[in-house]
């Protein structure tokens, strides 16, 4: 199985002004890429040659001599969630199940909020900011660098790339600015991404 890049699930000037098609561009066109590119070159002809992105993660988790193996699949991987993560219908307050749930371990949507800002703008440098499910509870997480939840045998159901290329862009005051705008955007991508949560892997 040949690992492919996914299109984005959106026109790459819908998520403007917040995040720009040229940015977009390069984020998804470039840089995602260019981790599907580098990992099917590196899995070829090997035992990981015919398995899913997924699988692949898991099986070079905590390897030292596939660390480049892993950290490609897990930025495609973590990229093609990213995008999936965002909306450009968002902006809205959750409802329904995941209100609730987000009320219950949270104690409020604002309490959740300031938890997930506080795991990007605390990361030091490149990583991930998520939110996910542990012990059938919502949990905020931070990763480093290609880290990602799956590797740990979490699931995650939101995520920000944290020291992404919009800072280059679209502005350069540095990583605290990609947080104000990508909050206004994500809401709603909160309600869909547990509810069809399922149906959405198919496509990773
Ligand atoms: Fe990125």
């Amino acid at each position: 199985m040949t690992i492919t890049l996914p299109d984005l699930p959106y026109a790459k000037d819908a998520l403007a002004p917040h995040i720009s098609a040229k940015t977009l561009d390069f984020h998804h066109g470039k840089h995602h890429s260019a981790y599907v590119t580098n990992l099917n070159k590196l899995i070829k002809g090997t035992d990981l040659a015919g398995a899913s992105l997924e699988e692949i993660i898991k099986k070079t988790a905590n390897d030292d001599l596939k660390a480049g193996i892993f950290n490609n699949a897990a930025q495609a991987w973590n990229h093609t969630f990213y995008w999936q993560s965002m909306t450009p219908n968002g902006g809205g307050l959750p409802t329904g199940a995941i209100a609730e749930k987000i009320n219950a371990d949270f104690k409020g949507y604002d309490k959740f909020i300031e938890q997930l800002k506080n795991a990007g703008l605390t990361q030091f440098g490149s990583g991930w900011a998520w939110l996910v499910i542990k012990n059938k509870r919502l949990e905020i997480m931070k990763t480093s660098n290609a880290d990602t939840p799956i590797a740990h045998g979490l699931q995650p159901l939101l995520t920000v790339d944290v020291w992404g290329m919009p800072i280059t862009w679209t502005t350069r005051t540095g990583a605290a600015a990609i947080w104000i705008p990508s909050l206004t955007i994500l809401s709603i991508g909160i309600s869909s991404t547990l509810i069809s949560f399922k149906s959405r892997r198919k496509c990773i």
